[in-house]
């Protein structure tokens, strides 16, 4: 099948492409499940590391068949997805026989579906770093042919500070869900920059917010499967076989770093940067860690 890169458009003041578009009134109509876990993110903030421990927390125990025939992306549906290559996310999500289901979606706050909120599902967001996501964002869009061509690294990084990015801005993206989080009590703030430092520390609030409690061994034994080492090689976790990614180009599973961004940015482009930053970011309660 011939891959055809989309074109960026505005969808409701929110840039998008048309696989994740294209279905919307069926996604906007989810039937949500009370025991439904949605896991939310802006693109390249670790989607799949949070979701690989879900799938192991609530999973694990069950056939080993399941991590080991599974992709990552049929065990924990992209809801919006509607991509020429796989099943709809929503169809996905229809299917699972799993209970509680596991759900990603990089949706901006403001069009999750409501069902979710009517159900009062609990949900996981992550969020990571702008510099690093941003730089993630990048080598992900050139290896991934169904995202826009993101050209050469400095019209990239304009473009992220335009908001310019599949699934819109990524200032809007984390203070929109930081509000969210102020008013609505089942929803789980990550910062991959914590999951770096320490992951079996954030296990262990990820535990307390969903209510299960894996033994020490289980616990010892997932911290050990989602490191970034293990995860790379795993091919049920690592996107290789996901036909519409060219990891002659990059890896999905590229560095899984703190502070990659350094090696891209100039200073000047720094300087510009941390302008931007100042005027998007004007909440202090919400800080990220661009360095441990
Ligand atoms: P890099 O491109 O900086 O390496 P997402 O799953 O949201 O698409 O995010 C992908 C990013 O998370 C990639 O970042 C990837 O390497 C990183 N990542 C995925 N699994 C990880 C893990 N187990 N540990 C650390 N980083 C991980």
């Amino acid at each position: 099948m011939e891959l055809v890169r989309p074109e960026l458009f505005d969808f409701h003041g929110v840039a998008m492409i048309k696989y994740f578009t294209d279905n919307w009134e069926n996604i906007q109509n989810f039937q949500a499940r009370p025991d439904d876990i949605l896991i939310a993110t802006y693109p390249k903030a670790g989607t799949t590391w949070v979701s690989n421990i879900l799938d192991l927390l609530y999973f694990g125990h069950m056939s080993a068949d399941r991590q080991k025939t599974i992709p990552i992306y049929n065990r924990v549906p992209f809801l919006e997805s509607s991509l020429p290559t796989m099943d709809s996310g929503k169809e996905l999500a229809d299917k699972l026989q799993t209970s509680p289901r596991l759900i990603k979606t990089h949706l901006p706050v403001l069009f999750v579906p409501k069902s979710f909120w009517e159900q009062n599902c609990r949900i996981v967001y992550v969020a990571r770093n702008a510099k690093d996501n941003v730089v993630s964002f990048f080598h992900f869009d050139r290896m991934n042919l169904l995202h826009p061509d993101p050209k050469d690294w400095s019209s990239f990084l304009q473009r992220f500070m335009e908001g310019k990015m599949v699934f819109g801005s990524w200032y809007d993206h984390v203070n929109g869900w930081w509000q969210k989080k102020q008013t609505y009590e089942k929803l789980h703030y990550m910062l991959f920059e914590d999951m770096i430092e320490d992951t079996g520390r954030e296990i262990d609030k990820l535990c307390s917010f969903l209510g299960v409690s894996p033994s020490a061994e289980e616990k010892e034994k997932i911290t050990g499967v989602v490191q970034f080492d293990e995860m790379k090689k795993n091919p049920m976790a690592n996107y290789s076989t996901c036909a519409a990614m060219d990891f002659k180009i990059s890896p999905f599973m590229r560095k899984g770093k703190v502070g990659d961004w350094k090696n891209h940015f100039t200073v000047a482009q720094n300087e510009v940067f941390e302008e931007v930053y100042q005027k998007k970011m004007k909440d202090a309660s919400l800080q990220f860690r661009t360095q441990l």
